[in-house]
């Protein structure tokens, strides 16, 4: 159980500290948990955008030195529904009438030869094909499918039919009548066409699909368009769970928005940094990973990040934000959601790395990196093993302010107190300082003007694992002057050069030794990750 109580640390300085107990028990239920977890969704019209420099090249590789295996990359998004394949194009694509405004976005091969190569090599793809233009029974998408294997070959992994296809009836590209059954039919139907065409037959490792593709959050009704069926339940009740096709189900969530007026008003800093308000977002999706377990295949996060229609800087891009996106990942995967794509946009205010110069809202932005692509590169650290590691929710590290998680080194459901590897806890406090409060990257007219009076509080936690007593630890830290803090972000010393992703810095980590009956003590400040692991 947690004990918390106030204490001075110091007289001196008269330091906040809450004294937090934690207890890692035996048997905890565990989940798997996949070194490739954090991946991108990137939108095909920004597609040119992110590999026209090299920093998206540069990150990838950064994090695939640690995981050994690079971030998969979905692309996709609402322009896969209005992508034409167009083999005669004299250019390798455009979008129509721009890539801010677009309604069409034709391509041709050269538009998959350029982002195919351009990835470290071992990146996995997800490409969208266009479900809405239904004309000559789905031509087009077949054509798009034949065009993108051609080009990308076994790297190309998985197809989705649509985006966010429960989406559509208000779009105006279903009748009223579009529904689970009406989009099985059509599913299997255009998939029927795929698997049967002669490129397929012949492929040694044929792209499989990734199906459901749904975007309205089951618990939240004000952000679901309109009353329909979709959901993992029905559509699995309705029989789409046929193994040689589906490789996953995907939904897609965004705690926050900036779509309409009414949650416009609703953003906040402090809503995001709260592991309460994270619970209460993923854990609408148990009961659909229970039916997508029941058909055994698995159900991911196939495109997210913290507030829909591009995000809001002064929240995505703070590092209120990255300690979030910590969290999610992590509690994802103990629910058994083990795959999460954050949605990658060239001008978007959440996106975690911006490849170019742009103009936004009046301000002219560099290219630059967030503070997402550092929770990315510390989740890295959690994800990367030699085995199969799998992940449990600490019960007694689950406050709105505060989330742990205990991670084993066995890939077996059966798991030996011995397999405890590695333990994360996140302090969620909001904690807004008076540093690093910009970053070049994102707008300047929402850098924090908040900050929070007296002292920044630390946390003194205890924790009794199953550890031996004399066990080398090894702490790694996810730290910035705040919640509110767009730059000067770290990862125990690390940074990155924001034009081009270099490494700056080598990671420091600190040591701890494990005490009496297993007892593991170290302090953290508000607002801060920390990793923990036997050496
Ligand atoms: C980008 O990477 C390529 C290939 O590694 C290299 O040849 C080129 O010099 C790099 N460009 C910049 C601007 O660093
Ligand atoms: C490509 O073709 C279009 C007409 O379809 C033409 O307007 C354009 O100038 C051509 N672009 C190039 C680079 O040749
Ligand atoms: C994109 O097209 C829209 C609609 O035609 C227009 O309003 C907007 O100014 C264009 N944006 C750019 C950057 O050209
Ligand atoms: C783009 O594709 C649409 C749909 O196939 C087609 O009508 C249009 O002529 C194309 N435009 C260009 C510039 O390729
Ligand atoms: C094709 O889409 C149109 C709307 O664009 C719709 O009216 C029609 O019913 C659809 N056909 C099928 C088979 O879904
Ligand atoms: C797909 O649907 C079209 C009608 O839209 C039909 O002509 C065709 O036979 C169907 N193909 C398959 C493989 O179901
Ligand atoms: C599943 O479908 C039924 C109608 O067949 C509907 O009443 C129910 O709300 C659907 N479930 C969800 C969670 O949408
Ligand atoms: C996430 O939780 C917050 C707080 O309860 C709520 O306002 C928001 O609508 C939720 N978003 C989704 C998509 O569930
Ligand atoms: C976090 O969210 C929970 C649930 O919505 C709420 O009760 C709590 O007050 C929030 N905590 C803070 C510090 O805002
Ligand atoms: C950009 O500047 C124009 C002209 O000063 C102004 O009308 C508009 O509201 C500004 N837009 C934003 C997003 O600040
Ligand atoms: C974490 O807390 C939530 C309530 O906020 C609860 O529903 C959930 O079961 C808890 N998780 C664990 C693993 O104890
Ligand atoms: C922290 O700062 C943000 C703005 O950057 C503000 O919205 C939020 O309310 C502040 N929170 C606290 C607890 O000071």
């Amino acid at each position: 159980m947690v004990k918390s109580s106030h204490l001075a640390l110091s007289a001196a300085l008269a330091v906040a500290a809450i004294a937090t107990d934690v207890s890692v028990p035996n048997h905890l239920p565990t989940r798997q948990l996949l070194q490739d977890a954090y991946a991108y969704s990137l939108e095909p019209v920004w597609t040119q955008d992110y590999i026209s420099s090299n920093l998206t090249r540069n990150l990838m590789n950064v994090i695939a030195d640690i995981t050994g295996k690079p971030p998969t990359f979905r692309v996709g998004g609402n322009t896969g529904d209005q992508t034409y394949y167009h083999p005669e194009l004299n250019i390798s694509a455009v979008a129509l009438p721009n890539t801010t405004v677009t309604n069409t976005f034709n391509i041709s091969n050269a538009w998959f030869e350029q982002w195919g190569s351009y990835f470290p090599q071992g990146t996995d793809f997800l490409y969208t094909l266009n479900l809405k233009d239904n004309s000559s029974a789905w031509a087009n998408a077949v054509q798009e499918a034949a065009a993108a294997y051609s080009v990308l070959g076994d790297k190309l992994k998985l197809f989705e039919l649509g985006n966010e296809i429960d989406h559509f009836i208000n779009k105006g590209w279903r009748p009223s009548t579009w529904d689970v059954a009406m989009y099985i039919q059509q599913w299997r139907n255009i998939s029927d066409q795929i698997v049967h065409s002669s490129w397929y037959e012949a492929a040694d490792q044929p792209p499989k699909f990734q199906a459901a593709v749904f975007a309205d959050p089951p618990w939240v009704p004000d952000q679901q368009d309109e009353i329909d069926d979709f959901d993992i339940i029905n559509l699995t009740r309705a029989g789409l769970t046929e193994h040689d096709k589906v490789g996953s189900y995907a939904v897609h969530l965004y705690p926050q928005s900036t779509c309409d007026t009414t949650r416009w008003y609703r953003l906040s800093l402090d809503l995001l940094s709260n592991h309460s308000v994270l619970w209460r977002n993923v854990s609408q999706y148990v009961p659909q990973v229970v039916a997508a377990d029941k058909a055994g295949i698995p159900l991911v996060f196939g495109e997210t990040n913290s507030a829909s229609c591009s995000g809001r800087s002064g929240i995505s891009d703070t590092f209120g934000a990255a300690l979030w996106n910590v969290d999610y990942v992590l509690l994802a995967a103990s629910i058994g959601m083990p795959k999460v794509y954050f949605h990658l946009g060239a001008n978007a205010e959440y996106s975690s790395f911006v490849p170019l110069p742009y103009q936004h809202k009046n301000e002219s932005l560099s290219a630059g990196i967030r503070s997402l692509f550092y929770g990315h590169y510390f989740t890295a650290h959690v994800l990367a093993a030699d085995t199969q590691q799998r992940i449990a929710q600490i019960p007694s590290a689950n406050t709105s302010d505060f989330s742990g998680y205990a991670i084993y080194s066995s890939g077996h459901h059966h798991r030996h107190s011995e397999d405890l590897n590695k333990l994360v806890f996140i302090d969620l406090q909001v904690w807004n300082g008076t540093q690093g409060l910009s970053n070049p990257s994102t707008l300047s007219t929402t850098d924090s003007t908040s900050h929070s009076a007296g002292q920044r509080p630390v946390r003194e936690v205890s924790i009794s694992t199953s550890w031996k007593q004399g066990t080398c630890l090894a702490i790694t830290r996810l730290q910035a002057p705040g919640t509110n803090a767009k730059s000067e972000i770290s990862v125990s010393g690390v940074s990155f050069e924001s034009q081009t992703g270099k490494q700056v810095g080598e990671i420091q980590k600190e040591q701890v030794v494990v005490g009496k009956n297993g007892q593991v003590c170290f302090v953290m400040q508000a607002a801060e990750a920390v990793l923990i692991e036997r050496k």
